[in-house]
């Protein structure tokens, strides 16, 4: 069992998705309990959770571009941090939300950071 922790207020897990529905590298929108989270996959096969709305304005971050740990915003190319949620950068000023990550055999368990 791979797990993926971070030191935030959770939920329960709510499993989400089998591994082989990620992307090998990228991203992918899930409904999680009606919130859009960002599913993210890096190079290094670890899975990553982060709210899927652009802080800035209101596209889907999953439809942009992976480049290490970083998910860039195809609108206006803010890049946020998927395991902070910290944007790098202009015009996005605010982090989005993280949410915690356990992997259990192929399947895919989230629990919603409900704080942000
Ligand atoms: S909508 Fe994402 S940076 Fe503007």
């Amino acid at each position: 069992m791979t797990e993926t922790t971070r030191s935030q207020s959770t939920d329960a897990f709510v499993r989400v998705c089998s591994l082989d529905e990620l992307p090998t590298v990228g991203a992918a929108a899930a409904d999680i309990n009606g919130r859009i989270v960002a599913l993210v996959r890096t190079e290094t096969g670890d899975v990553h959770a982060v709210d899927d709305t652009c802080s800035h304005a209101n596209v889907s971050l999953s439809e942009g571009e992976l480049d290490g740990c970083t998910l860039e915003c195809w609108l206006h190319g803010s890049r946020f941090d998927i395991r902070t949620g910290i944007p790098s950068g202009p015009p996005a000023t605010v982090p989005i939300a993280v949410h915690t990550v356990k992997i259990e055999g192929d399947d895919v368990y989230v629990a919603l950071n409900q704080k942000d």
